[in-house]
């Protein structure tokens, strides 16, 4: 007799979203961190079978500086390889101007602005300070809303910083406001380290709302070096955030903050919704067998804890 494989039982708790949208960040944030530069077929085929799988917002890859990230330089080849599929997003990084000239020719509706809540990782990762970055962004969000796209914003380093330590959530709420101030339509804050817990996440949720950005305006971007992502994920969503970014099986980094490992696992994000009752959309069998499908074209294991419980 063979078995079933295993589902986690839905109990619903109280306080809690009915829906949550999962905002899919693998191809870029995952791939951006991998030393092997994956083939544009092979990041093709995966968006494809993440569309396939039932994820609807797909962040595809950045128009960044080719030589600051080399693994997402065939941005534009990507785009043009990519079959879109109907009522999928496919949101892209654009960190200027000239990032913005690249997404519009390849044809994006959605981009992304990255900000830094702290002074080292502005200078490190966008080679500008707190204050420049903002110089940065403000034509390109303007340009872009006037071409018709919509603008979401992160901030990264909202739980702490590798260079400078803790970081206020004052700070962050700051930053993140004058991002929704441009026009930014959602704020996504990044544990980039991951060194935050279910309490600070209360904390920096509670200080975007006292600085006027709603939680239907955020969503968080969690990072699971320290084990933290889940906890800190349902912690958000009991604080009425709908919008959860997350990686399939955990791929992901940042090369420009060294502590930073893989995203928070969409899989293990979706087990826990299926057994909290609210809904998601996405087909956990489909999902796994694409991570694991990815697993093997990168030579390593998935390190989401679903992908090795239910693969193979
Ligand atoms: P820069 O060197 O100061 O650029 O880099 P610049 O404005 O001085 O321009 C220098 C040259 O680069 C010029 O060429 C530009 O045209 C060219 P030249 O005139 O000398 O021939 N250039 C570009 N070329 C192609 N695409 C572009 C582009 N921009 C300039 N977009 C820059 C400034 C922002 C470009 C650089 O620092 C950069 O690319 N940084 C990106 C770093 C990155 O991608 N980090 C990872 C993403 S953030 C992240 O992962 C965190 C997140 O997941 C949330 C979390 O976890 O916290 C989002
Ligand atoms: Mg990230």
């Amino acid at each position: 007799m063979t078995t079933a494989r295993a589902l986690p039982m839905t109990v619903p708790a109280a306080g809690l979203p009915e829906r949550v949208t999962i905002y899919e960040v693998g191809a870029r944030d995952g791939l951006q961190n991998e030393s092997a530069v994956v083939p544009v077929e092979v990041k093709a085929e995966f968006l494809h079978r993440l569309a396939g799988a039932g994820l609807r917002t797909l962040e595809a890859t950045s128009f960044v500086h080719p030589k600051w990230v080399p693994q997402l330089a065939d941005a534009a080849d990507l785009l043009r390889q990519l079959v879109r599929a109907e009522g999928v997003d496919y949101p892209v990084l654009v960190p200027n101007e000239r990032g913005l000239d690249r997404a519009l020719e390849a044809g994006v509706a959605h981009v992304a602005i990255f900000g830094s809540a702290t002074e080292t990782f502005a200078q490190r990762n966008l080679n500008r300070s707190l204050d420049e970055q903002f110089g940065m962004f403000a034509p390109v969000v303007e340009r872009a809303l006037a071409e018709g796209l919509r603008v979401r914003g992160y901030v990264s380093m909202c739980f702490g910083d590798p260079w400078e330590g803790p970081v206020a959530p004052e700070q962050v709420a700051a930053v993140g406001r004058r991002l929704v101030e441009m026009g930014c339509h959602q704020l996504s804050l990044g544990d980039t380290i991951g060194t935050g817990t279910p309490g600070h996440v209360d904390a920096v949720l509670d200080a975007c709302a006292a600085d006027g950005v709603p939680m239907t305006q955020l969503a968080v971007h969690f990072h699971d070096t320290y084990g933290q992502a889940l906890a800190n994920t349902l912690a958000a969503l009991r604080k009425g955030v709908t919008c959860v970014d997350a990686s399939a099986g955990g791929l992901g980094g940042c090369p420009y903050a060294e502590s930073a490992t893989g995203n928070l696992a969409t899989e293990d994000l979706v087990w826990m919704l299926d057994g909290l009752g609210v809904a998601h959309g996405v087909d956990l069998d489909r999902l796994v067998a694409t991570s694991a499908w990815m697993a093997e074209q990168l030579g390593r294991p998935s390190p989401s804890r679903v992908v090795r419980a239910l693969a193979g």
